[in-house]
């Protein structure tokens, strides 16, 4: 693809890092205006760092060393008005928003037996609640165009289960089932909404030692080589971490000028862990 996103804006929640960054540079590269929307904060529910506000302002410059504008906000997606008020920012910026991709999120663990309800409120605050709010400020604004292509990104562990993962199974369950309800109500003024599904995906979200450490709770410090067995066993293929360049590219898919009529669809990018789900 080049330029297919030309005069557009996309507005990437999660955009500082990872896989949100990634996503944020393909837009440009593409064409299009870019609006990131950050927490850019850490969380005492979290047990691994969040992005940075350089973080945020590095996506910025890789944005920006595409030729395009970017507006870089820091907020929360779980509270409404930072969220409305970030999607008007934008509009008053740019005068439109085509993509909304959300795909801020955190990971938290837990067995049903011992999941933390402070973990619980804050993974599905963040990866469910917090989709549903900024598909609610955007919504209008592309009601009101007639256009729109919204992108959440889900998980393959919103479409299987692993152990000791429940709130973040059950956050990423209610992704695909959020998206499939709001592409019904949308789909009569233009917009189409789905989600994508990634695999392990090389991001700081993996690479830490709390999740190293939910892993492998046997080991004093596990490392990479003590976690990597088990995190293979969530694909097919034989790979552990995808690049975030791989789930950017369902996301262009998406968003771009060839699937007018894709509508409440999950891409799988996950390495064949669709091929174990039984539809
Ligand atoms: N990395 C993986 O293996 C993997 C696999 C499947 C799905 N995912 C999902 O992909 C998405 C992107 O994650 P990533 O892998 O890039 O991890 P990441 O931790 O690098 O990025 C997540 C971003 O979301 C931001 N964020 C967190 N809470 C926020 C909030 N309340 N408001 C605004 N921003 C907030 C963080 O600061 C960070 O920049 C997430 O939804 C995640 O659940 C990740």
């Amino acid at each position: 693809m080049s330029g297919q996103l030309a005069g557009q804006v996309v507005f990437v929640t999660g955009g500082a890092r990872g896989q949100g960054r990634s996503h944020a540079e393909a837009a440009a590269r593409e064409g299009a205006d870019v609006v990131l929307f950050d927490r850019c904060q850490d969380s005492a529910a979290v047990a691994y760092p969040l992005a940075t506000e350089a973080d945020l302002a590095q996506t910025a410059e890789l944005v920006r060393a595409h030729g395009r504008e970017v507006l870089a906000l820091t907020g929360d997606v779980r509270d409404p008005a930072e969220v409305d008020s970030a999607v008007a920012e934008a509009v008053r910026r740019f005068g439109r928003i085509d993509a909304l991709i959300a795909n801020a999120g955190v990971h938290g663990g837990g067995s049903i037996q011992d999941a933390d309800r402070g973990i619980w409120d804050e993974v599905l605050g963040v990866n469910l609640t917090g989709v549903f709010q900024s598909m609610r400020a955007v919504a209008p604004h592309m009601i009101e165009r007639g256009y729109g292509r919204i992108v959440a990104t889900a998980s393959n562990q919103g479409r299987m289960a692993v152990p000791g993962s429940v709130p973040y199974v059950a956050s990423k369950w209610g992704v695909v089932g959020l998206v499939k309800a709001a592409a019904l109500d949308l789909a009569a003024f233009g917009i189409t909404v789905n989600a994508v599904a990634p695999g392990n995906t090389s991001t700081p979200m993996v690479h830490n030692d709390a999740l190293y450490r939910a892993l492998r709770p046997d080991l004093d410090a596990p490392e990479w080589k003590d976690v990597e067995p088990l995190l293979r066993e969530h694909h097919v293929q034989p790979v552990t971490l995808l690049d975030a360049a791989e789930i950017t590219a369902a996301v262009l898919f998406l968003i771009g000028p060839g699937t007018p009529h894709v509508t409440g669809s999950v891409i799988d990018v996950n390495a064949g862990s669709a091929a174990r789900y039984t539809a």
